[in-house]
């Protein structure tokens, strides 16, 4: 196994390019079921989870490529065979958002459940009730949803979700797509990647009204056409880079985001004391001399993003104070205080609440990944800390950052690969 090697306590200057969105393309990728013929998607990055799906649409018979300038080219036949093995989506949850546009397609899907995961139990329940609303009929046997459609296509109905779920309100808007009438989405999720897979829908030929707002509509049409679409940058990977430029000491560029997507991150980037500015193609953070603390609660977008929950935390642990973190998406999402505290961190966490006492310094230690934020939070706590910090299990952190010590190194890190 890979472990990432960094030399911390060594300021950071200079500029970085954002990716392409994970959480966009994966959905976009799913959707290119819904059309037969050939699709290309732009901006994909090059990661774990996007090769996990692309495997995925393989062994269901599309013919997936890399193409040029970071495009995936999907070509989807006529007739798919829509399973999802167990063995493919036990690695990646979102593996799950083939269900939704393999019904609305052929009318029938057998799709593994993902089971829980290092942040959480994570149901599925809110998808499977909306698809159930749109006319499924859903079994749960053998570890598999075995679904069908019994009228041979979905029916547009309104379906209010209980709580807010992205990959949920992704999973059945594409269902809706190719559903017979209107469909009306209540309480759903407005994350930026919502609205890019809305936008890669109307390319397609969808009839899709307020992405981005709580209320979607959808009128059903009766076929797509393939999609040529570019994903929007990946805020969760901006906002990492963020960070690293508000430790003290920092100033980092970086190139490609979207501020309206990072607004609830620059907030408490500014609380912190760091200098936010908008500069030509993107955002300059720079690091005071030490960060001031700040009370974070986690939220569905417009909020604080869980996913920057935990390289927020590293910000905190350096400041001049306590700051009370509050996480209230995920139920256990705390799996890096343990390793934060091996590097000297004072965090102490009560159920959802994590209090964290600045004022210490971080000194390297080797330390363990759990998942895929908590792998990014280790990597900026190694950077801040003195001497060697040894990140392992790195498959965590490769399934969402697109050569992170690549795109650090330039700035100044001192940070390899150990390859095993
Ligand atoms: N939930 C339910 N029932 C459902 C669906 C969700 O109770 O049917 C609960 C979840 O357990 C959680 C909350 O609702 O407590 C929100 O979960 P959501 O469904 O929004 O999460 P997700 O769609 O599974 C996506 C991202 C995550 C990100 C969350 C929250 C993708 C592929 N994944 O997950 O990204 O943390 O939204 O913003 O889009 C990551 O990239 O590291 C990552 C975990």
């Amino acid at each position: 196994m890979d472990k990432i090697l960094i030399e911390g306590g060594v300021p950071l200057h200079g500029t970085v390019a954002v990716s392409g969105a994970k959480n966009a393309a994966l959905p976009v990728m799913a959707a290119a079921l819904l059309a037969e013929g050939d699709h290309r998607i732009g901006n994909v990055p090059d990661l774990a989870d996007v090769r996990t799906l692309s495997r995925l649409l393989a062994h269901m018979g599309c013919r997936v490529e890399r193409g040029a300038g970071g495009s995936v080219e999907v070509r989807v036949p006529r007739d798919a065979s829509p399973e999802a093995p167990y063995d493919l989506v036990r690695t990646m949850r979102a593996s799950v958002l083939v269900l939704g546009p393999l019904l609305a397609r052929w009318g029938r899907a057998r799709v593994s459940l993902p089971g829980g995961c290092a942040i959480g139990a994570r149901p599925i329940d809110q998808h499977l009730q909306g698809l159930a609303a749109l006319g499924a009929e859903l079994r749960l046997e053998h570890g598999y949803v075995e679904a069908r459609v019994p009228r041979g296509r979905l029916s547009g109905t309104t379906f209010t979700f209980d709580k807010e779920t992205v990959t949920g309100t992704e999973n059945v808007m594409m269902a809706a797509v190719l559903a017979e009438g209107r469909t009306v989405l209540e309480n759903c999720a407005r994350e930026p990647e919502v609205s890019d897979l809305a936008a890669a829908l109307v390319r397609m030929g969808a009839r899709i009204e307020g992405a981005g707002t709580h209320r979607i509509q959808v009128d059903g049409v009766e076929s797509l056409r393939p999609v040529a679409h570019d994903v929007i940058p990946d805020r969760i990977e901006a906002g990492t880079f963020l960070v690293a430029g508000a430790l003290p000491g920092n100033r980092v560029t970086v190139t490609g985001c979207v501020p309206a997507h990072l607004e609830a991150l620059l907030e408490k980037l500014r609380s912190v004391g760091a200098s936010v500015a908008t500069v030509a193609g993107g955002l300059e953070v720079a690091g005071g001399a030490r960060p001031r603390p700040v009370d974070v609660k986690t939220a569905p977008f417009p909020g604080f993003p869980t996913d920057m929950q935990a390289q927020m935390m590293v910000l905190l642990a350096l400041a001049d104070g306590s700051s009370v973190v509050t996480e209230t998406v995920f139920e256990n999402r705390y799996m890096h205080v343990l390793e934060l505290r091996r590097l000297g961190a004072d965090i102490s966490v009560d159920g959802r609440v994590a209090l964290v006492k600045g004022g210490r310094g971080l000194s390297g230690a080797p330390v363990m990944a759990t998942d895929l934020r908590a792998s990014a939070a280790l990597v900026l706590a190694g950077l801040a800390a003195t001497g060697v910090t040894e990140v392992r299990r790195v498959y965590h952190l490769d399934r969402g950052y697109e050569r992170i010590e690549q795109k650090l190194a330039p700035l100044g890190a001192r940070i390899r690969r150990e390859r095993a």
